[in-house]
């Protein structure tokens, strides 16, 4: 008989005909400044349009970071036993494909894992195929929105934890959110011990960000423009693909790759009650992916309540782990 692993839904706050995601929406793009949040992006098109973002070389972030782990992995997991974690549940926040996860199984040996992810079709799929792959593993995948509050399920209580929050994912926070999440995972003791592996892009020279950010095959381009595929079908809108164009850019200032969507010509969306016009080169703002250098990430992560404080990094400096403890 196959293997199923459990699957939970924590928040279903993105399925069709959600109201708290039919009102996001709605608030986000009749703001003077648009925007949409990014975890819109996900529906599955968008789930595998990312997953093919991590395979362009112009893509740097999941090669690189891949390095760090197969360059450290022992290291890794003896700071992980150097804080007292045993048998341990892994919670994978926004697991997606579950790849990176699976490259840490042997090392790190946890007793249960807890995919994390908003995207349910994709995470389920995954979920089936790393059971199919790790039978004796307690899987309990979760569906869940945990940008606003992370809520975990009664069934890892009972153990130590490792949250794993690799691929720079806490970069789409500001880094006062960050602070405010990362205190989060850092305040869930109860008891147990329990320790953040963290993976966080790096800054560096703005022009191998811009060409992460909008690669020469146009993949992040479509990635983008998906999102809005994504609200027509939430919001019953009518956004038209063609009269929008990707935008990505480095702001300096803000230590952060900003994407946006730009109005091609006037154009006017409209959905149930609402409309709103868009001038010619008028941007919606999809997303911000904050870069931290090393020495700032630390920081944030002392700030949130975590003591002990180590990080490993490739040659070229341009991606960070980190595991924090108490
Ligand atoms: C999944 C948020 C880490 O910021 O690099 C990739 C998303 N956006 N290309 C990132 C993303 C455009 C990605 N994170």
């Amino acid at each position: 008989m196959p293997l199923t692993p459990q699957f939970l839904t924590q928040s279903p706050a993105l399925s069709a005909s959600s109201a708290v995601a039919v009102d996001e929406l709605a608030q986000g793009l009749l703001m003077p400044a648009a925007n949409i949040a990014p975890k819109y992006f996900y529906n599955l098109l968008g789930s595998k349009l990312f997953e093919a973002i991590t395979l362009l070389d112009d893509y740097y972030p999941t090669r690189t970071e891949a390095s760090i782990f197969e360059a450290h992995n022992a290291h890794i997991a003896r700071a992980v036993a150097d804080s007292g974690i045993k048998t341990a549940c892994l919670i994978d926040l926004g697991a997606g494909n579950c790849a990176k996860a699976a490259a840490l199984m042997p090392f790190l040996s946890p007793r249960q894992y807890v995919p994390v992810d908003i995207s349910v079709d994709f995470l389920r799929e995954a979920a089936d195929k790393l059971q199919a792959r790790f039978t004796a593993l307690d899987i309990v995948g979760v569906a869940m929105d945990f940008s606003s509050a992370l809520t975990l399920p009664d069934a890892v209580q009972s153990h130590d934890r490792v949250f794993f929050y690799p691929g720079s994912s806490l970069g789409n926070f500001s880094p006062p959110d960050a602070r405010r999440f990362l205190q989060q995972i850092a305040d869930t003791q109860q008891g147990k011990a329990s320790g953040l592996l963290l993976g966080i892009d790096l800054v560096k020279d703005a022009a191998v960000l811009q060409a992460a950010y909008d690669d020469a095959a146009g993949v992040t381009a479509a990635f983008n423009k998906n999102v809005l595929l994504h609200v027509n079908a939430l919001l019953d809108s009518d956004f038209d693909l063609r009269q929008w164009r990707h935008v990505a850019l480095f702001n300096l200032q803000d230590s952060r790759i900003e994407m946006h969507l730009e109005a091609i010509t006037n154009t006017t969306v409209r959905w149930v009650g609402h409309e709103r016009s868009f001038a010619a080169g008028e941007r919606i703002h999809t997303e911000n992916s904050y870069k931290y250098t090393l020495d700032g990430m630390s920081t944030l992560l002392k700030q949130a309540g975590f003591s002990h404080v180590q990080h490993w990094t490739d040659a070229q400096g341009w991606f960070g782990v980190f595991w924090a403890s108490k």
